[in-house]
């Protein structure tokens, strides 16, 4: 028995093109057995980070106030919900270059010292090993392979660092330059899914 964990970072619910794709496969990836979570960082999004969250972090267990543990026990809850997953799959749609801000303030609610990672004297050690994410990645234009596609290196560095090294993306790309575009975008990644859950 696995789980799997779909994490959607759309800012749009049935009309998202990410939280479509990654529910897909998702759904493709689940045996009888097996228990699926659904993340969807639109409909609860997690705060950015502060000073006050990150302190919260850094303060030991003991000296705690109370809002301290409130902040700690929300990021321990996303890193249970993480640490539990055997597969990821991740939405990922391409706003303003970036990754969408939720799934950054996500990112700064799951990076945590001596948590899911740690300094070592050979460098950082990330902690969340033996899980599988895929990235379901949608963009309005083309950029896989090229300088300007920032994403793929950012989220593959980001899970590397808490330990998940096996990461694998299957791109929808150009869905705003035109319907047949959008519609050839889509089935290569619906086949893409197909052959990733076969
Ligand atoms: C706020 C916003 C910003 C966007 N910025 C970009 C961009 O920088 N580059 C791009 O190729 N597409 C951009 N797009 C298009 C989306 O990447 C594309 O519509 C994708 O399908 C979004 O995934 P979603 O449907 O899961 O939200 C943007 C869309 C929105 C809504």
């Amino acid at each position: 028995m696995k789980t799997v964990l779909n994490i959607k970072s759309s800012l749009f619910q049935q009309q998202s093109q990410s939280s479509q794709l990654s529910a897909t496969l998702a759904q493709q990836l689940l045996g009888e057995q097996d228990q699926l979570v659904t993340r969807d960082l639109a409909t609860e999004p997690v705060p950015h980070l502060t000073a006050e969250r990150f302190t919260a972090f850094l303060t030991p267990a003991a000296d705690r106030t109370p809002e301290q543990q409130a902040v700690v026990a929300y990021s321990d809850a996303l890193i249970d919900e993480l640490r539990a997953a055997d597969v990821i799959v991740l939405g990922l749609p391409m706003y303003n270059f970036g990754v969408p801000s939720t799934l950054k303030a996500y990112f700064d609610h799951v990076a945590r010292a001596g948590v899911t990672f740690q300094y070592t004297a050979e460098g950082p050690k990330g902690l969340l090993t033996g899980k599988k994410v895929y990235v379901l990645a949608t963009r309005g234009g083309n950029y896989q392979g090229t300088p300007a596609d920032t994403q793929t290196s950012y989220v593959r560095l980001f899970l590397n660092f808490i330990g998940i090294t096996d990461v694998e993306f299957v791109y929808a790309e150009g869905l705003a330059l035109g319907e047949a575009h959008k519609t050839q975008a889509l089935e290569k990644a619906n086949a893409a899914i197909l052959e990733l859950a076969a």
